[in-house]
């Protein structure tokens, strides 16, 4: 039985939004893990390899709400170009621009689940990650 909520095809759509942005993560952190040289290989690759992993996990969990809500999960990535680079600092701020941005959409995501204490939960703990993660981007930044 899908779950009956409000503003079920609003949420949908931000939902794949999500997924969307979540998908494009796995890939560009994926892709940078085997692109960062020298030193920086040491940490960054591992802490790439580990938000890809985070992605993969939020978007099992976007996913499963969204067939739960007998919706239509997407299964290709944002359409926003991932940026090829050798330069971790270039990377870094395409991290810390895909987590500012997956961020948003969870945030408009969040009034519309507050009825359901099992989607309200998850998606405020997906919220708490991708806050997480722009703050590790900021700190890694040095800003
Ligand atoms: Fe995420």
């Amino acid at each position: 039985m899908p779950v009956k909520i409000a503003n079920r095809s609003k949420l949908i759509t931000l939902l794949n939004q999500a997924l969307g942005w979540e998908l494009r993560a796995q890939a560009l952190y994926a892709h940078y893990a085997a692109y960062v040289k020298g030193l920086e290989a040491l940490t960054l690759a591992e802490h790439f390899e580990e938000e890809a992993t985070e992605s993969f996990g939020h978007a099992k969990k976007v996913r499963d709400i969204i067939a739960a809500l007998d919706g239509e999960a997407v299964t290709t990535r944002d359409g926003a170009p991932i940026v090829h680079t050798e330069d971790v600092k270039t990377m870094l701020e395409e991290g810390l621009k895909t987590e500012s941005k997956a961020a948003a959409t969870y945030q408009k995501i969040v009034p519309l689940v507050k009825a359901h204490p099992v989607f309200y939960h998850t998606i405020f703990h997906i919220l708490k990650d991708e806050t997480n993660s722009v703050i590790e981007m900021e700190a890694l930044l040095g800003r």
